[in-house]
C-alpha cells in the first residue's frame, strides 16, 4: 500500500514515521511537484490540485476537522478528485478538548466579567459590578456536528441555559436544538453568547452578519472559533460599537494572518488568537487515519467521509 502525505507546515517525517509504525507494511511517501507514481490514500491539507490528479485513490483524508481548503480546489479544478474517491475528515482526534476549553474560558470570563476588571486593574479602579444572571446567559452553538456539541456538553456543568442550532434536529441532552432557516431566528433571539462551530459551506459562508447580530440577545458575546468567512468583520465592528454585541474573541479571520492594520488588533473587546483554538494532534489523528485506512482494506465504510454536495 502506498500513502502520499502532503502538508504546507507539518514536519512531514514525523507523520511519515508514525503512520509507518500504525500501518507496517505500507509506503509512506512525502508527496512533492512532479511525482506521479501510483499510490492508494493521500494525506493533505491544502493540495496542489496535480497532487491528486488523475490518480486512482482509495481516499483522500484531509488533516484537518475543515475540508473548505480541499472544496475550494475541488471547485477551481473539477477534475481535481477522481469520481467516487472518497474525502474524510478528522472527527474530534483531540479537537472536542481544546474547542471545550477555549470556549468555557471565554464563556465565564465574560460571564464572570474578568476582562472588565482587567481593564480596572491597569486604572487602579475598586469597583464591583453587577453580576450576570445565570438563567440569562443563554449560550447558542451555531453548529452542533462533532465540536458544537461537545462544547455544548462541556458548559452544561455552570448550570447555563443552552441551545444549539444545525441543519437537522438534534438530541443532546440538556441542550434545546433548533434546525434549519425557519428557526434561525427563534434560536438567535433567545442567545446571549453565540459560539460558532459550523462548517465553511456556500450556505454558511458570511452568515455572521449585521442582521444575525442584531437578532441577539442585547449586549450579546460571540465566540468564532469556526472559519473567518463565516463573519462578515466590519458588521462586527459596527455592532461592538452599536452596543449590540459586548465582546468577541475570534480564533480565524478572512485573512490569515490578521493584517496588522486590522482594527480587530487594537479594538479593547475584541481577544484575538491565531487559529488555533484546536489543533490537529499529530498521535490522535495519525491513529485515526491509520484505523480509518485500515476498515477501507477490509471493505468496509468509515466515518467522517464528507458529502462533496453538502460541502461538509
Ligand atoms: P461537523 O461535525 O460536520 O458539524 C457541523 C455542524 O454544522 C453540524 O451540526 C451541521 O448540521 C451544521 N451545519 C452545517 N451546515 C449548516 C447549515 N447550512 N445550517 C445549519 N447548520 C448547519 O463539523 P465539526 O467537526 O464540528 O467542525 C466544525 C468546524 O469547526 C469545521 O468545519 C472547521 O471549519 C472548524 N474548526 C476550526 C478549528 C480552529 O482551530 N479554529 C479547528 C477545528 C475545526 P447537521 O448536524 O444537521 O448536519
Ligand atoms: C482547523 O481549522 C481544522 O479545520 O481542523
Amino acid at each position: 500500500m502506498d500513502i502520499l502525505f502532503y502538508h504546507p507546515s507539518f514536519k512531514a517525517d514525523k507523520w511519515i514515521d508514525l503512520l509507518q509504525q500504525r500501518l507496517p507494511g505500507a509506503r509512506v511517501r512525502q508527496w512533492l511537484p512532479g511525482d506521479d507514481r501510483p499510490a492508494d490514500y493521500a494525506l493533505v491539507r491544502n493540495p496542489p490540485p496535480e497532487m491528486l490528479k488523475g490518480r486512482r485513490l482509495r481516499g483522500v483524508y484531509a488533516l484537518g476537522a475543515g475540508v473548505d481548503d480541499i472544496l475550494e480546489q475541488l471547485r477551481q479544478h473539477p477534475d481535481m478528485l477522481g469520481e467516487g474517491i472518497p474525502l474524510f475528515r478528522l472527527e474530534d482526534t483531540g479537537m472536542s478538548l481544546q474547542m471545550q476549553e477555549y470556549a468555557v474560558y471565554h464563556v465565564l470570563g465574560w460571564f464572570r466579567r474578568f476582562p472588565e476588571y482587567q481593564q480596572q486593574k491597569r486604572e487602579a479602579l475598586w469597583h464591583p459590578l453587577r453580576n450576570h444572571r445565570r438563567e440569562e446567559f443563554t449560550i447558542g452553538l451555531l453548529g452542533a456536528g462533532v465540536l458544537g456539541a461537545s462544547v455544548a456538553q462541556s458548559l452544561q456543568a455552570w448550570g447555563f441555559p443552552l441551545r444549539c442550532w444545525s441543519r437537522s434536529p438534534k438530541q443532546i441532552d440538556g441542550v434545546t436544538s433548533f434546525h434549519g432557516d425557519a428557526q434561525l431566528g427563534e434560536f438567535l433571539s433567545g442567545t446571549r453568547v453565540l459560539i460558532n462551530l459550523l462548517p465553511n459551506t456556500p450556505q454558511t459562508v458570511g452568515i455572521i452578519n449585521r442582521a444575525l447580530l442584531s437578532q441577539l440577545q442585547p449586549g450579546a458575546f460571540l465566540l468564532n472559533l469556526a472559519r473567518g468567512a463565516h463573519l462578515v468583520e466590519a458588521d462586527l465592528l459596527a455592532a461592538l460599537e452599536a452596543g449590540e454585541v459586548s465582546a468577541a474573541a475570534l480564533d480565524v479571520f478572512n485573512h490569515e494572518p490578521l493584517p496588522v492594520e486590522h482594527a480587530f488588533w487594537s479594538h479593547p473587546d475584541i481577544a484575538i488568537t491565531p487559529h488555533n483554538a484546536a489543533v490537529t494532534l499529530r498521535e490522535e489523528a495519525g491513529d485515526y487515519i491509520a484505523r480509518s485506512i485500515l476498515l477501507q482494506e477490509q471493505g468496509e465504510m468509515p466515518s467522517g467521509r464528507v458529502d462533496l454536495s453538502r460541502g461538509y
